[in-house]
């Protein structure tokens, strides 16, 4: 079954081709990076009007580069939310059209669980059950995830989601945005040990987030210690980024324990972060437990991964009609 998927939540404009929910025939993402960045972060009405002028391309590009027809398209997934509404009502607008202009099931998609999908896009993707994060400039959500539809959500953030951390710390360090890339390159001739950030609710019995503290913590070093030059810059990034990854990696740990599941799955965009999936793979690798993370075209917002769910959703006949509409919040 060959699924076109679209994605449209935020910034970014994608379409593409999937093949039995595993086989990635083309993938293609339009990104609005260079228009928000000038403003330090995402500003919705552009968002929306850059995806309208984008959507028809992209999709064409992506059924051109899968080296298919429009006749060959046996459904059609587009994420329905959660995500900026103006943003979204593009992508699962044109998705409601074309599919009944031909007769095609339509998926409407969660963004969240099409992230967590993006690990069964992997060469070899995890088995059931396993512990599944989705970190991103919005989200920072643990799962526990026992088939391809039934997602446990254990924990998330109270406050801002890991990626809206390393955004907001590289504002306040004069970085640019999106800060995770920056700080991770930043970060990585400096000792993370040096400056002692907090690290916020390790009790073990919750597996909730939270990154404000930390981020108010690195603002108070910042203005005391008069942070100018370029080490010291890449000091606070590298012990910034260091409380970060010792919090979602000890919340990881006790969450796989607490289920014991040998398992976990990263996903979302700061999963693009290899130094987070390379200690957390030494730390769950003493306890016998596998770390699995998509490569780094995936890890960010795409459309392959909304067309893998669709496939899912579609096969098992969960599909939408033109009567539903996008939602711009969700808790699964
Ligand atoms: O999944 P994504 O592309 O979009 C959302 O759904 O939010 O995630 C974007 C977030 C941004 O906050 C960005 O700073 C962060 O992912 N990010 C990273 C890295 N690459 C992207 N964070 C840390 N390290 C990275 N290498
Ligand atoms: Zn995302």
């Amino acid at each position: 079954m060959i699924i076109l998927g679209i994605e449209s939540s935020c910034d970014e404009t994608a379409a593409a081709v999937v093949q039995n929910g595993t086989v990635i025939l083309s993938s293609i993402i339009a990104s609005q990076m260079d228009t928000h960045c000038k403003y330090g972060g995402v500003v919705p009405e552009l968002a929306s009007r850059m995806h309208a002028e984008a959507i028809v391309p992209v999709v064409d590009k992506a059924v051109q580069k899968a080296g298919i027809t429009m006749e060959e398209i046996d459904g059609v997934a587009a994420t329905r939310g959660p995500g900026l509404i103006g943003a979204l009502l593009v992508g699962f607008s044109f998705a409601k059209a074309f599919a009944w202009a031909r007769h095609l099931p339509l998926a409407g998609v969660n963004h969240l669980e099409a992230h967590i999908s993006s690990l069964g896009l992997m060469d070899k993707p995890p088995a059931f059950p396993f512990i599944a994060l989705v970190v991103s400039g919005g989200h920072t959500n643990i799962y526990h995830v026992t088939s391809p539809n039934a997602f446990e959500l254990m924990g998330q953030t109270r406050d801002d989601a890991a990626g809206e951390a390393f955004d907001k710390v590289s504002k306040m360090l004069n970085l640019g945005y999106p800060g995770g890339p920056i700080i991770e390159s930043l970060a990585k001739k400096m000792d993370p040990d040096k400056i002692k950030f907090p690290r916020s609710l390790l009790d073990k019995k919750s597996f909730d987030f939270s990154f404000s503290g930390l981020k108010s913590s690195v603002a108070r070093y910042i203005h005391v210690h008069q942070i100018e030059s370029q080490e010291d810059t890449a000091q606070v990034a590298a012990s910034f980024q260091a409380a970060v990854i010792d919090v979602l990696t000890t919340k990881l740990m006790n969450a796989a324990r607490f289920k014991g599941c040998k398992r976990i799955g990263i996903s979302g965009g700061v999963s693009a972060n290899r130094t987070f999936g390379t200690l957390l793979s030494e730390r769950a690798g003493k306890e016998g437990i596998q770390v699995f993370a998509p490569p780094i075209d995936l890890c960010g917002d795409n459309a392959a991964m909304i067309a893998a769910r669709g496939f899912t959703m579609i096969s098992q006949g969960h599909t939408c009609d033109l009567n539903h509409d996008v939602f711009s919040r969700t808790r699964i």
